[in-house]
């Protein structure tokens, strides 16, 4: 007698992903939209903003799908007081012990696989711009001169 094996499933991304599309569905009500927005962005590697008004899930949302993936991860609430160290990290006191001017990004945006940044807008010009260039260009210079390519894969921003 054979034991009856299930067969493997050949698509085991696609599987994943429809797990996933229905628990955030089943979690948001009427968010099914958003839900397929945020998970397309996903797998083109693009980012996403929601725009929307208060109370409307969107930071539900991107929560839930932050806490779904894996990788390095990166989120944080913006008011009109954070200043861009919070994103990108603070400058390396040993460096400046040196003479150099050098940010410590572990844990910060620059090394994150997926981040979130809520309430984006509250952020000041000099927090835009940095965001600007790692959204757009994917690189981050810490202050060496050294352009380095983030490894970002999905940014979720809200108004
Ligand atoms: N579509 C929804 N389905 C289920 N719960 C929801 C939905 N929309 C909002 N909620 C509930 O309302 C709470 C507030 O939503 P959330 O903080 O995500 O709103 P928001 O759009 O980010 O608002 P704000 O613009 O004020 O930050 C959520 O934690 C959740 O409990
Ligand atoms: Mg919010």
């Amino acid at each position: 007698m054979k034991a009856l094996r299930p067969a493997p499933d050949p698509y085991p991304i696609r599987e994943k992903l429809a797990v996933a599309r229905k628990e955030l569905s089943s979690t948001l009500i009427e968010r099914d939209e958003e839900v397929d927005l945020v998970l397309t962005a996903l797998l083109a590697n693009e980012h996403v903003l929601l725009v929307g008004p208060p109370g409307c899930g969107k930071s539900l949302l991107l929560d839930s799908v932050l806490s779904w993936t894996g990788g390095a991860k990166f989120a944080i609430l913006l008011t009109k007081f954070s200043v861009p160290e919070e994103l990108v990290g603070p400058v390396s006191l040993a460096g400046l012990k040196e003479d150099k001017y050098v940010r410590v990004t572990a844990g910060k945006l620059p090394e994150a696989d997926f981040a979130f940044i809520d309430e984006c807008f509250k952020g000041s010009s000099a927090i835009l711009n940095v965001m600007l260039k790692i959204l757009n260009e994917r690189t981050f210079d810490a202050g060496d001169g050294i352009v380095r390519k983030v490894p970002l894969k999905l940014l979720g921003v809200t108004q």
